[in-house]
């Protein structure tokens, strides 16, 4: 699986923004928003494009649009956070939603909702989940996407698990992951290591 990291010292810093605890929630939206700007940049760079003729107000010349607008699925809750500013900077872009719960116990993925076209056959399909943890999340959704047709599917996660990556990687399942760090572990509850703890209660507050 094709893995990159982005190494920018402005994603670095809103990274140690969002992973301080004693930063707010308003402020921690903020970090992680600007933040997904930044990863997006990186998940484009290589997206197909189309050329066609635009006049400046000087003179004809050749402009470039998207070949494909994407589709963009936030894995609610915490998903919530990127999809805006990934919206913003793909304006065309569609939305689907995946709704996935973990269980406390067991720490395994509990679906609650799925509303996605039925059909992305040849649509570019960025799935926004800010942690990327056992991976058993984004396996799930994964799944949805391939089995209506999705075979370009890049994962957009601000924090990586190396457990994470490599059950991804075990899949099989056609994804690129961008993230802005692969921390060290996960701990007995599943977090992240160092991590930036409850990415959905970050942004929005305790449940
Ligand atoms: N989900 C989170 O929000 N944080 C983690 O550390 C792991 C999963």
């Amino acid at each position: 699986m094709r893995t990159d990291t982005v190494d920018h010292p402005l994603a670095a810093t809103l990274l140690s923004t969002m992973r301080d605890a004693r930063t707010d929630n308003a402020t921690f939206r903020n970090a992680l928003a600007d933040l997904t700007g930044i990863l997006m940049y990186e998940a484009l760079r290589d997206a197909p494009v189309v050329r066609e003729p635009i006049d400046t107000p000087v003179a004809p010349t050749d402009g470039i649009r998207l070949a494909a607008p994407p589709l963009l699925v936030p894995v609610l809750r915490a998903g919530l956070g990127m999809v805006y500013a990934a919206a913003e900077l793909v304006p065309q872009a569609r939305v689907g939603f995946v709704g996935i719960a973990r269980d406390e116990q067991t720490h395994e993925p509990v679906p609650y909702l799925e509303s996605l076209p039925a059909d992305l056959t040849g649509l570019p399909v960025f799935v926004l989940d800010p942690m990327l943890a056992t991976g058993g999340s984004m396996r799930h959704t994964l799944e949805l996407l391939v089995a209506r047709g999705a075979t370009d599917i890049t994962a957009v996660c601000v924090v990586s698990a190396p457990e994470g990556v490599a059950a991804l990687a075990a899949s099989g399942l056609p994804v690129r992951l961008i993230t802005a760090a692969i921390d060290d572990k996960l701990n007995e509850n599943a977090y992240i290591v160092p991590g930036l703890g409850d990415a959905g209660d970050r942004q929005f507050g305790p449940r």
